[in-house]
């Protein structure tokens, strides 16, 4: 008679700086979105205006207080994670490789929900998905500071082809991030697996034995 054992494993799927930067990220760009809402509602460059409750500061000023402040948190978060997923191979080894092929393919599987997700693997439309926040964090950081000093930055504002033109890359880049967020929330609300491990780190693996 053939005898199987199962045990199970502790994986480490995050490591803590990831997660300590991810979650640290989540109150941070909380913080931007609605100050920089309340900065928009004391201008606005559409025809519409985000509703007082989704704003913080109170005020024009006190909403450009508050995303001046929280603004160096997003460096520095940004900056550090950046520095350590370059520098720590974490891009290199959970984000690439990466190929248009792959990423039509598994955007094909994952509008028909066929698409699977193996704990600890990035699939083609994640890893898509992140280069794509962080070259939109790039872009709103970018255009961001051409509106906050276009004196001192004024080559940059003329990059990005003058100071309205800048406001609205700030505007696009913000919203791009906006529905970046709601698919990634929806992908975990599908896949709730992911959420725990991106908590505490790890996951447990089953194995059988014989
Ligand atoms: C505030 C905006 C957010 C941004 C910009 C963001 C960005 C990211 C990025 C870039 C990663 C990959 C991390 C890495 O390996 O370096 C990631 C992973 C992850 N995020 Fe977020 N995130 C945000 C909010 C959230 C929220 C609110 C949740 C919870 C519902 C969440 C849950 C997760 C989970 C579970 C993973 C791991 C996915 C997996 O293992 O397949 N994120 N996020």
């Amino acid at each position: 008679m053939i005898k199987r054992a199962t045990y199970t494993s502790l994986t480490l799927l995050h490591r803590a700086p990831v997660r300590l930067m991810h979650w640290l990220n989540v109150p941070i760009m909380a913080g931007m979105f609605m100050s920089g809402w309340g900065i928009y509602n004391a201008s606005p460059l559409f025809a519409f205006t985000f509703p007082d409750a989704m704003t913080i500061g109170g005020w024009w000023g006190g909403s450009i207080a508050w995303h001046l402040a929280v603004m160096w948190a997003l460096a520095a978060n940004g900056l550090l994670y950046l520095l350590w997923g370059v520098g720590s191979g974490h891009f290199r080894r959970d984000f690439l490789p990466l190929t248009p092929g792959a990423v039509l393919r598994e955007m094909k599987q994952a509008v028909t929900f066929l698409l699977t997700h193996r704990l600890g693997h990035y699939n083609a439309v994640q890893k898509a998905m992140y280069w794509g926040v962080l070259l939109c964090g790039a872009l709103l950081v970018l255009s961001g500071l051409s509106i906050w000093k276009p004196v001192q930055l004024s080559w940059l504002v003329a990059l990005f082809g003058g100071f309205d033109f800048a406001r609205r890359v700030h505007f696009l880049a913000m919203r791009s991030i906006g529905l970046f967020v709601i698919i990634h929330v929806a992908m975990v609300v599908l896949v709730p697996s992911t959420l725990l491990p991106m908590l505490t780190g790890t996951s447990r693996k089953q194995h059988d034995e014989q």
